[in-house]
């Protein structure tokens, strides 16, 4: 254990005498803190991603208020700070584009201000990668805590949770669903505190955060609503006292088996696809070297042991009142790394021990897998020679080697324009084809892979085709969709170059995805081919287009890859 008074990166501002001590902690003084709150106790940032637009994380300020319970209680000195927070369901044109620029903010403010160890608080989908990317990039002493899932939605003595928002709008659009009934499940729906109460990519995320060893836990799976989750948020501020305190700084739990583990516990949990660049994007900042390949590789053992929405029935609820993320973990023991070091100073292998499954129908075992296949296949072939990645769980068994006449929609504007038209050149055999929808292309890779099917199909009751993008589709969606094509089309990949009537072939089993067209025809395609003129002559966007890497890579911007440290460079005080 270190001098912490001594040694506290804090104290080289409340630490200071004369004019510059004055000033550091005089205008602090303005809240009512008191002089021996400057005298050497850890200065806990707790990293708020709080934000009523950002209704996920609506309630962040109240938890924020227990971490500081647990902060005070432990000998340290909490000082709350807000950062650009991403929600879902309202900013356009996609929260991907500013992923990392939410980066940014929380590296620069963690990196510019007095604090010797962080709590990061986020839930909805991009405030969690985007925080933990910032933190990684500085590497103090931190912890995550998620602000929990809603409770399962509850409508007509029904569960009702995000996935089945595409069926009731398919409804609703059938004239099967009154408008006065839709509008009356919104609020069944979303009835408490909470991010999106299935296995989409915010209960991804905090299953991913729980598997890196970054929360206490069972952080996963604890309802917003629950007091527990209150219970949580204080022993998570006391914690990092103590981790302060034991130097126990954010790289020393991310290392490469933690990323493995993460990889195998997302198979084990059905989890989303957005999980594959938001992993790698963590893992550049940290400096772990991780591939597209590692996915498929890691998560080839792993059978589905959650029975969750999408992939299965439940909701995280219920995956708490089941037993919680330890029992998964418990569950693949025989794969994981279970000396992998946690948050709190134990093993990932010790803190599952004693979990007990309460509902084997909400989470299964390796013997008896909810479903046999899982995680992320990764296909690769001159349609994607970086590779493509698909979610077999979700996808129709039948589909999954499959030859067809690709269907193209040049970008998402020209789907919306033809989709629904009664003459297109195209059966249930076709494969659709989703263009520039990838990070530069969109631009942010919005989640727009899962595009519906033409209605002439739906008509027909056809209920899944062969859908094919370089755009991300969202975690609570299904279907045989083949995603995150690299390269994008916009940057002159062969994608690019699809034209409609040409054969495509998927054999997920062999990892394949190929375009059967000459090599010839490819290059004349070629020499006419254009980059699209994006528009974006000024600001973040242009800056994020110039600079953003392809979907293999993690889509983090070229020059955020890595890791500055904590030290400040030059001090103007
Ligand atoms: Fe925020 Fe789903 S919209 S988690």
């Amino acid at each position: 254990m270190t001098d912490i008074k001594k040694d506290m990166r804090s104290q080289k501002w409340f630490g200071k005498t004369g004019k510059d001590g004055f000033i550091y902690r005089a205008w602090m003084k303005n809240q009512g803190y008191p002089a021996d709150e400057f005298e050497g106790k850890p200065v806990i940032g707790i990293c708020n991603t709080w934000s009523e637009l950002t209704p996920c994380n609506g309630h962040l300020r109240q938890l924020a208020e227990h971490v500081k319970r647990g902060v005070w209680e432990a000998g340290g000195f909490p000082l709350e700070f807000p950062v650009m927070s991403l929600g879902e369901t309202l900013m356009k044109p996609t929260t991907m584009l500013y992923r990392n620029l939410a980066s940014m903010d929380a590296e620069e403010s963690i990196r510019g201000n007095p604090m010797d160890g962080v709590v990061l608080l986020g839930g909805c989908d991009k405030t969690t990668p985007s925080i933990l990317m910032g933190a990684a990039s500085v590497d103090l002493p931190t912890i995550f805590l998620s602000g929990g899932p809603m409770l399962n939605g509850k409508h007509k003595g029904r569960d009702v949770g995000t996935t089945d928002l595409w069926k009731l709008s398919e409804a609703n659009r059938k004239g099967d669903l009154s408008q006065k009934e839709f509008v009356e499940i919104e609020a069944a729906m979303c009835r408490s505190d909470g991010h999106c109460a299935v296995m989409g990519t915010a209960s991804t995320m905090a299953c991913m955060i729980e598997a890196l060893g970054m929360s206490l836990p069972h952080n996963a799976a604890i309802p917003a609503a629950d007091a527990r989750r209150k219970v949580l948020a204080h022993l998570t501020g006391r914690r990092i006292v103590d981790m302060v305190k034991e130097d126990l700084k954010l790289s020393k739990v991310l290392t490469r088996e933690a990323f493995e583990n993460a990889i195998m516990v997302n198979a084990g949990i059905g989890g989303s696809t957005n999980f594959v660049v938001h992993l790698l994007a963590i893992a550049g900042r940290v400096g772990v070297p991780l591939t597209l390949e590692d996915f498929d590789e890691f998560s080839a053992k792993i059978p589905l042991l959650a029975n969750l929405q999408p992939s299965g029935k439940y909701m995280m609820e219920d995956l708490y009142y089941a037993g919680g993320l330890p029992v998964i973990l418990k569950g693949l023991r025989a794969h994981l790394n279970n000396t992998a070091l946690t948050v709190n100073g134990k093993s990932i292998g010790e803190n599952s021990e004693a979990a007990a499954c309460y509902n084997e129908a909400v989470i299964g075992t390796v013997e008896k897998p909810v479903k046999h296949d899982s995680g992320i296949a990764v296909v690769k072939g001159n349609l994607c020679p970086n590779g493509a990645i698909i979610k077999p769980s979700a996808a129709t068994p039948a589909l999954m080697q499959h030859k067809g006449r690709a269907f193209v929609f040049e970008d998402i504007e020209d789907y919306k324009a033809r989709v629904n038209l009664p003459d297109l050149d195209l059966d249930q055999n076709s494969v659709l084809v989703l263009k520039n929808a990838g990070p530069k292309g969109y631009p942010g890779m919005p989640e727009v892979g899962n595009i519906g099917l033409p209605k002439t199909m739906l008509d027909k009751g056809i209920t899944d085709m062969v859908r094919i993008s370089d755009g991300r589709m969202s975690g609570t969606a299904f279907g045989t969709v083949v995603l995150h094509i690299s390269p994008e089309a916009a940057v002159g990949g062969t994608f690019g170059l699809v034209q409609t009537g040409d054969i495509i072939e998927l054999d997920v089993p062999n990892r394949k995805l190929m375009l059967h067209v000459s090599e010839e025809e490819l290059a004349e395609r070629k020499k006419r081919w254009k980059a699209p003129d994006l528009g974006y002559a000024r600001g973040y966007t242009k800056m994020y287009i110039e600079h953003v890497e392809q979907a293999h890579e993690g889509v983090d911007l070229d020059f955020l890859k890595g890791n500055s440290g904590s030290e400040v460079k030059r001090d103007s005080h």
